[in-house]
């Protein structure tokens, strides 16, 4: 990883306005305020980036600006992806240009031979939002290839996509799924109705049904990792990479899982999978400490002194939001957006950077059990934090 480091006297001057206001602690969560103070920083950071083709991905402990790795880091998309969010949210035509430039790089992963399921998280966070706001043909050119990469690791035995075709072995197991992978469906429905192979919206139905069947416990927490057979497409272990135990609740895995099934279900419209989404949701809802952030894993025995994951609270909030408009009932719909706005509020009145960094959020937990990125910035909790802002903001000004 390549680090960057700046004399604190260049940032502290600018900062200095940054840490959160005192009028935020007030009961009503001012997003606008929040966001502002996001670009601020977002400015910044992308000022102090060097090279393009390394993409911010944490802040180490001491360190003021994002540590970087390659574009085929599986976070490259969420870099990008947060430059395209603010040029939605200012408009302002010099953050196009910014996004534009600092997102081609990550095309560069079609050329290359090491891909898994992330090709979702890196084309869709980053050129998906670019095409959303641009209709840049080149942009869905990549989209589209994207895709079709994706689509390649799909094996019909089992019906999910390969997620780690490196960890075959670690599972002494030809194929493997991760419930992460299910983020990365969207890219599929989308290339299936914008041009790409209209079976990728059955397959992509089908990975959500298998992992729906196989991946989800019957107390509506999941497995992280399933490894399966394809003779017999069967599943032959149910494991954990990044949660505290196989049989522990890993609260990011969760959060993929909320985010993921409400995604499914606004595609299809299946109830299963709005079922899927609202057990899941129920049951992370219900474990939340006071302040409405997760430890990283909901079993991990040094509660309460284990570190929270920031990340996940700023993923299950966006999917939270997402999920209270889908809903019918409006108890229901009202219980997901207050949740996902205490979320919100804690996040950016407890979690937020002030002048130490540059980073959005402090507090994300990305592998606790190899002793990687543990209690720092991690820039998919910023992605995701800022989407989720967003979306309230479109909500409330529908109120
Ligand atoms: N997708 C990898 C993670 O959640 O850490």
């Amino acid at each position: 990883m390549t680090r960057y480091f700046r004399p604190l006297s260049f940032i502290l001057p600018m900062m200095l306005f940054l840490t959160p206001s005192c009028s935020e602690k007030s009961n009503q969560l001012d997003v606008e305020s929040v966001l502002n103070q996001a670009v601020e920083k977002v400015f910044q950071a992308q000022q102090l980036q060097a090279n393009n083709e390394q993409i911010p991905r944490n802040i180490e402990p001491g360190d003021e600006f994002w540590s970087t790795q390659s574009y085929t880091s599986w976070t490259s998309g969420f870099w990008p992806g947060i430059l395209w969010y603010i040029y939605d949210y200012t408009g302002d035509e010099k953050w196009r240009q910014i996004a534009h430039e600092k997102n081609l790089p990550v095309a560069n992963i079609l050329e290359g031979d090491k891909k898994d399921h992330d090709l979702g998280f890196q084309f869709f966070c980053s050129f998906g939002n670019g095409y959303r706001l641009t209709n840049n043909p080149q942009y869905k050119e990549y989209i589209l290839t994207a895709a079709d990469q994706l689509a390649d690791m799909y094996h019909p035995t089992v019906g999910t996509i390969l997620s780690w075709p490196h960890a075959r072995d670690r599972y002494k197991a030809p194929h493997n799924t991760i419930i992460d992978n299910m983020m990365n469906l969207e890219l599929l429905f989308w290339a299936a109705k914008n041009g790409g192979n209209p079976d990728y919206y059955d397959m992509a139905v089908r990975h959500a049904t298998v992992t729906l069947e196989n991946q989800i416990r019957p107390d509506f927490t999941q497995w992280h990792v399933v490894a399966y057979d394809t003779i017999t497409g069967e599943a032959v272990q149910k494991v954990t990479r990044q949660g505290y135990s196989d049989e522990s609740f890993w609260a990011r895995g969760q959060a993929w899982g909320i985010y993921g099934f409400t995604m499914v279900y606004r595609e299809t419209g299946e109830a299963k999978f709005l079922e899927a989404a609202q057990n899941m949701a129920n049951v992370f809802l219900e474990r939340l400490p006071d302040d409405h952030v997760p430890y990283w894993d909901f079993d991990t025995p040094d509660i309460p002194d284990a570190p929270r994951d920031a990340s996940a609270a700023a993923i299950a909030a966006s999917a939270l939001l997402e999920l209270s408009g889908l809903v019918k009932d409006p108890q229901q719909s009202e219980y997901y957006f207050t949740s996902a706005g205490n979320i919100l509020k804690s996040l950016s009145e407890n979690y937020r950077s002030g002048s130490e960094n540059l980073a959005i959020l402090n507090h994300s937990v990305g592998n606790f059990n190899t002793g990687s990125e543990i209690d720092i910035p991690i820039i998919y909790a910023d992605y995701y934090f800022i989407e989720a802002l967003l979306r309230k903001r479109a909500i409330d000004s529908k109120k």
